[in-house]
């Protein structure tokens, strides 16, 4: 996948859809990839791993699944070295184009745990897990990456960590420019995603706050990354893989309008369908607002609370229809003070 980089891309950054625990599942892969072809690359919500652990069935289904004709790798949490060789030598036995190790969740049940982002404050230990799963995938022919942020307390523990990663002969690693500490409050550090740019032999994927072409560029242009990573930003817009591709092309860049957005709402719905077999209303409506407390960024205030209070999918409905039914063009940014999209203007300065 990576040795593609440069060709396959046309000089414009690789572009991949971070994985997301709940939501970038199978059907929200397809949804993504219905979007002017989507990301180039996916990566599965953490398989979590420990001694106890077998790879989630859900989760496996975004691998088994996966018809968007992208390649999927496949991403563990864990600390547990046995058991992340153990679940990485199963997953290898799947389409995946290879694995991923998550240093940098910074949830407080998984750092307590000294996984995740809590592993950062370990490196010896860090140092042994590149090895090993570096090793089994290497055995397999497949691909290794690594996606971490930038130290647990403070940036400055990022020197020794990129030290350690230089150790391997990882393929790719992915940053999202915050400490764990940070968690998701703060503008992202691109002089980090630089510095690791500069001192790193593999691709860098530079990762946090991309909420439109303008800070995708940004970001990339800061950097010099190989590419891009885009989370919450794709959940409120699936078209910023497809506008990042035109403008990188130096083409037009299509705004979508309110309608568009209501196509999209409605597919999410649909491809969720497919993939639940058994209709239960609640499950459904819940789900639907997850992805709508990011959808309802820059819509309208009134709409994001009349959205929180739906029950049935006929009010959920029609609640979209009565604020989506326009062909008024869709804000190009969330706004900057929301809790969700913080900081991302620092990209522009
Ligand atoms: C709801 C949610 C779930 C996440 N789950 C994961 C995960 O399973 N694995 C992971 O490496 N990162 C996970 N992240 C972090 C994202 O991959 C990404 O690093 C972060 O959201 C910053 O990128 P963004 O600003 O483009 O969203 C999650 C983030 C969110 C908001």
């Amino acid at each position: 996948m990576f040795e593609s980089l440069g060709k396959e891309f046309d000089g414009r950054p690789v572009m991949a859809l971070a994985p997301m625990q709940d939501v970038t599942d199978l059907a929200f892969m397809r949804v993504m990839s219905a979007y002017g072809g989507g990301p180039d690359y996916f990566i599965t919500e953490y398989f979590r791993v420990h001694r106890d652990s077998s790879p989630e069935k859900k989760i496996l289904r975004s691998i088994t699944g996966n018809e968007t004709g992208k390649p999927v790798f496949a991403q563990m949490i864990g600390v547990d070295i046995g058991s992340l060789v153990r679940t990485a030598k199963f997953l290898l036995d799947y389409e995946i184009a290879g694995m991923d190790i998550n240093l940098g969740c910074p949830s407080p049940t998984v750092c307590r745990k000294d996984a995740g982002g809590g592993l950062l404050r370990n490196l010896s230990h860090v140092d042994k897990i590149l090895g090993v799963l570096r090793e089994v995938c290497s055995a397999r022919g497949k691909e290794f990456t690594v996606k971490t942020r930038i130290g647990y307390e403070d940036a400055g523990e990022f020197e020794a960590i990129l030290d350690v990663f230089a150790k391997h002969e990882i393929d790719a690693l992915a940053i999202h420019g915050r400490t764990v500490r940070d968690k998701y409050q703060t503008p992202v550090r691109d002089e980090y995603v630089k510095m690791a740019v500069e001192r790193m032999a593999c691709p860098v994927i530079a990762n946090g706050n991309v909420v439109n072409v303008a800070t995708g560029r940004a970001y990339h242009e800061k950097t010099g990354a190989a590419g891009l990573m885009i989370g919450r930003g794709a959940i409120r817009s699936p078209w910023i893989f497809e506008q990042l591709r035109q403008s990188y092309a130096g083409d037009e860049v299509m705004v979508p309008t309110r309608r568009d957005l209501r196509g999209y709402v409605q597919m999410l719905f649909d491809e969720l369908a497919k993939e639940w077999a058994v209709y239960h209303e609640q499950n459904y409506v819940n789900k639907m607002k997850k992805y709508m407390i990011y959808i309802a960024q820059g819509i309208d205030a009134e709409f994001e609370q009349r959205i929180r209070r739906v029950r049935t999918e006929a009010e959920f409905f029609g609640v979209c229809d009565a604020f989506m039914d326009s062909d008024a063009l869709l804000a190009d940014l969330p706004p900057e003070r929301s809790k969700l999209f913080c900081g991302f203007s620092d990209l522009l300065d």
